[in-house]
């Protein structure tokens, strides 16, 4: 086991030195294109232009079964951290029928056990890692992805 720990120290030493002596291998993006296009990575990317997100509107058809829904609206200065979340001043099951909202689903009291708690699971906490507002943009990547026609 020793002897393992100290070839694999070896390898992350000799790996750590190539970098340094070859700053290329770290930020060379060689070729391959991203959202900040082909900058290397040691290069501040140009910001991409703001999207314009439609203020309000419908709700968007869902497109697959267990989607999570697109947002119909903007989500700007919408603050979600560990002391607030905005989106539950509208959308939490207290709030939802005051403000005119779809409350969330009993889904996001569920953690990944099974177990129903009292309030938002943790992991249905951090509501913009699975929903998403909508922007007339071109997509970046060809798609034939077709929706599911039971739904539409
Ligand atoms: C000021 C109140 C308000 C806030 C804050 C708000 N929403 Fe909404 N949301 C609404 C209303 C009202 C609708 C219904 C459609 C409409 O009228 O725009 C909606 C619709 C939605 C839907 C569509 C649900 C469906 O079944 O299709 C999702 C998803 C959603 N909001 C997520 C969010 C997330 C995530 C946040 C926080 C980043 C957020 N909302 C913040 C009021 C709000
Ligand atoms: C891990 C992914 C995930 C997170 C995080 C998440 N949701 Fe959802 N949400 C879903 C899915 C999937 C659905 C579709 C119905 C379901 O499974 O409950 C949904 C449904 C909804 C709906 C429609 C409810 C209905 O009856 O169909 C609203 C509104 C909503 N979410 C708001 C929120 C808000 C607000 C947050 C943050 C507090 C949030 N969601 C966090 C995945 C997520």
């Amino acid at each position: 086991m020793k002897k393992l720990i100290g070839a694999m120290l070896a390898c992350l030493v000799a790996g750590s030195l190539m970098a340094a002596q070859n700053p290329e291998i770290t930020t060379d993006t060689g070729g391959i294109k991203s959202e900040r296009g082909t900058t290397d990575l040691a290069t501040e990317a140009e910001a991409a232009p703001m999207k314009n997100f439609r203020k309000d509107g419908d709700l968007y058809d869902r497109q697959y079964m267990h989607q999570p829904p697109l947002i119909p609206h903007d989500t700007r200065n919408y603050e979600v951290d560990n002391k607030v979340n905005k989106c539950l001043a509208c959308h939490s099951f207290k709030n939802a029928s005051k403000m005119k909202a779809p409350k969330i689903s009993p889904t996001h009291f569920e953690t990944r056990d099974g177990m129903t708690l009292g309030e938002v699971s943790p992991r249905r906490y951090f509501c913009l890692q699975c929903h998403v507002p909508q922007a007339d943009a071109k997509p970046l990547v060809e798609n034939t992805f077709k929706p599911v026609e039971a739904l539409n």
